[in-house]
């Protein structure tokens, strides 16, 4: 049986991956503060053996959207499970996945545009976009492919009080938890890496195309690209 592991898999998006996963006939491990698994602590990861699919996905919000009114341990732990909890996950599975391994990261909309009411969770989930991006080549050369979902907002414990009222009184569509999963799994079987997955009610994972950036221009060029060991 193929095997397979959740962080964050006891509540909202994370409990519909473990059940997707399920239904494809995966033996799914659950890694969760409520099964005594911190994914922003190092030493957690190092007892985490190869899987054949992990979903890093737990993630907490950033706080308030004044930064003046930031306080350092909210920082600290938005940055210590939303970037920490990713980076660290992809370290060790790097280590021990085998060929053919596939990690799928629950990042945001966040990580994709602005969020004037959350700017640390914005600034985790942009950290983790990128990373996913970056880090997707020399996984590849380990055979193992890595994608970013980024879901609007899902109906989770995550959304709560005045947020979940302001989007019900606006009649805004919040994203089932399943259909969350559902885009991580066309991700996880897209055959891509590297790639960031929209997820919206109503539509159908979108491959997100990020626009290419204007190179440096010379005499002899319009645009120079780095060199191929730098991109
Ligand atoms: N709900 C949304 O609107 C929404 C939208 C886009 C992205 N996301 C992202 O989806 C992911 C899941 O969110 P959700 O809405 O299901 O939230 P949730 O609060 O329902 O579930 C989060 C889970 O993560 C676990 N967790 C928190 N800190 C942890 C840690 N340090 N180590 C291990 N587990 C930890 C919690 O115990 C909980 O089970 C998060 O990364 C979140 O940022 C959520």
């Amino acid at each position: 049986m193929s095997s397979a592991l959740v962080t964050g898999g006891a509540s909202g998006i994370g409990a519909a991956l473990v059940a997707r996963l399920r239904a494809e006939g995966f033996d799914v491990e659950i890694l969760d503060l409520t099964t005594g698994f911190d994914v922003a602590d190092p030493d957690s990861w190092e007892a985490v053996g190869a899987v054949d699919v992990a979903c890093l996905n737990a993630g907490v919000l950033g706080g308030p959207s004044d930064p003046a009114e930031l306080t350092v341990d909210g920082y600290r732990r938005a940055m210590s499970v939303n970037v920490d909890g990713v980076v660290l996950g992809v370290r060790r599975l790097a280590r021990v996945m085998g060929e053919g391994g596939r990690i799928v990261c629950t990042a945001s909309l966040a990580g994709l545009t602005a969020v004037p009411d959350d700017p640390v969770y914005a600034a985790t989930k942009h950290a983790m976009v990128g990373f996913v991006r970056s880090a997707a080549p020399a996984l590849a050369e380990r055979g193992i492919s890595i994608n970013a979902v980024c879901p609007g907002f899902a109906d989770t414990p995550m959304v709560g009080g005045t947020a979940r009222t302001a989007l019900e009184e606006a009649g805004f569509p919040l994203l089932a938890a399943d259909q969350v999963a559902e885009a991580a799994w066309v991700a996880l079987t897209s055959g891509e890496t590297g790639h960031a997955w929209v997820v919206q009610p109503g539509r159908p994972p979108l491959d997100f195309r990020f626009p290419s950036l204007p190179g440096p221009r010379t005499e002899e060029k319009a645009s120079v690209g780095p060199p191929p060991s730098l991109s």
